[in-house]
């Protein structure tokens, strides 16, 4: 070893740049503060420049500009927090399609409440863990209080319900067939033609025989078509039923499904995804009656919940069931700190590193409590009966049902398939609304999933007012730009 001391350097010198600061500690949220102000502005500012519920122009003007925003994306040398956010936040935000807009209404897409959104603040500043208890200790907590209220709502009268936490409908109905699968064998599924894609794609990721899909000719699981192939099928089998269709909104029959499950021996899924947050609303919850005689409850609080995504249960009735998930990966989960009583975390999800999405769930149930929740969800139904009785009322359009849920299906009268993508098409291009498209009844139709407990009749007028302008210039022979 030298016994000189190196030198020190000539000349004067220069502080190393300290490091960008962290989002926790003591110190965390007053660094955050400003940061969170630019962009709550940029927020703001993004909205104003698009100023409707999507940017007008399509792919050909929205990616230029966020081109343009983003790059150099990488640079060499970083622009600094204050303007990175500024300018990529304001871009975004001018180039969304903002659920909060009430003309912004195709999808399951829903605008977050505000509380929410903030409580997501705090899960990503604190970023807790749910793999392991170290990484969570007060977030797995909250997450387990969470899972078994919300378990005990879809089963009040089983003594251990539990769930878990999802990323969205696709995983919960995933892990539903996963564990089907583990305490039956390789199940033979049976769903309708109204189920949500991710059940075949769940029995094609585990392996499982092809889903037998029997017909709903009027938008629900065919009662006698489920009982033929419960007869016809070997067992093991495993009903996939939908409260709450993707494309219409409509409810399978339940109590009557369950009823030939137990008749044939066969276990039931509710893939509840959109319909499951109706148990809240004492008016709506009958929709849902027979959800508790499931063997596994999907349910999305980013659908009907005006939760940031991802926010999503899979429930079970018996806390038991979710034992084939256990796993053990010695460094989160060591014997013996499990036998000192450190809680398990690992085998609540498939996932390793997982985001508290309890946080702003447990925040939003707190905050809004049951008459709060309920109201949410009454508004959005009658609104969506609203528009339904608009529609009916207007001669140049068809409706095609009433709503049971929030979602309304319509088309100008006469008009062909072509003219009613290009309608919707044309009002996505020109920034104008955001409707879905779904194909039922041999025809296509628009969609509106109504989830914004904010929108008015004058916001729904405008809407048809749309479709009805467009629709007569597309009869008029006059090309949309
Ligand atoms: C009935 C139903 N189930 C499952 C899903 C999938 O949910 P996610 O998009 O949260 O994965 C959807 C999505 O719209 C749905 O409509």
């Amino acid at each position: 070893m030298s016994t000189h001391a190196p030198r020190a350097p000539e000349g004067p010198t220069t502080m190393p740049t300290p490091p960008p600061p962290l989002a926790g500690t003591t110190t965390g949220p007053a660094a955050l503060r400003p940061l969170i102000d630019t962009v709550l502005t940029a927020l703001h500012d993004g909205a104003h420049r698009r100023d409707g519920p999507l940017p007008a122009g399509g792919p050909d003007a929205v990616t230029p500009r966020m081109r343009t925003a983003t790059h150099p994306l990488i640079p060499d040398h970083g622009t600094g927090p204050h303007n990175a956010l500024r300018t990529l936040v304001t871009a975004l935000t001018e180039g969304a399609a903002d659920p909060a807009d009430p003309l912004c209404t195709a999808h399951l897409h829903t605008p977050p409440l505000a509380l929410a959104t903030a409580a997501d603040l705090a899960a990503s500043a604190l970023n807790p863990s749910m793999d392991s208890w170290d990484q969570a200790p007060a977030a797995s907590a909250l997450e387990a209080d969470t899972t078994a209220a919300l378990a005990a709502e879809i089963y009040p009268h089983q003594p251990t319900p539990d769930a878990l936490i999802t990323t969205g409908g696709t995983e919960a109905n995933q892990l539903a067939l996963l564990l089907a699968r583990e305490r039956n064998g390789p199940v033979q599924t049976i769903c309708a033609a109204n189920a949500h894609h991710s059940i075949t794609r769940a029995a094609w990721l585990l392996g499982l025989p092809q889903p037998v899909v029997i017909p709903a000719p009027t938008g629900v699981m065919d009662l006698a078509a489920l009982d033929e192939a419960l007869t016809r099928h070997d067992h093991p089998l495993l009903v996939t039923a939908t409260a709450g269709t993707t494309d219409t909104g409509q409810i399978d029959p339940l109590a009557d499904i369950a009823d030939l499950c137990a008749t044939h021996g066969a276990e039931l899924h509710i893939d509840a995804a959109y319909g499951g947050p109706l148990l809240f609303s004492p008016t709506h919850r009958g929709k849902v009656h027979g959800l508790d005689r499931a063997h596994s409850v999907t349910l999305d609080l980013h659908k009907l919940g005006w939760q940031p995504a991802p926010a999503s249960i899979l429930a079970v009735p018996h806390r038991h069931h979710l034992d084939p998930l256990h796993h053990q990966a010695p460094y989160l989960n060591a014997d013996d700190d499990t036998e000192a009583g450190l809680p398990d975390l690992l085998g609540r999800s498939l996932r390793t590193t997982r985001r508290p999405d309890a946080l702003k769930i447990a925040v939003t149930l707190q905050a809004l409590g049951r008459t709060g929740i309920a109201d949410l969800i009454d508004r959005t139904l009658t609104t969506a009966h609203h528009l339904a009785d608009l529609i009916a009322k207007t001669p140049t359009l068809d409706l095609y049902d009433r709503p049971t849920i929030s979602t309304v299906l319509f088309r100008p009268t006469d008009a062909d398939d072509t003219t009613v993508a290009t309608i919707r098409r044309t009002l996505l291009t020109r920034g104008q609304a955001v409707l879905g498209r779904a194909h039922t009844d041999n025809r296509l139709w628009l969609k509106a999933t109504l989830l914004n407990p904010h929108t008015t009749p004058d916001h729904l007028r405008t809407l048809l007012d749309l479709v009805n302008q467009l629709a007569n210039d597309l009869a008029e022979g006059n090309t949309p730009r």
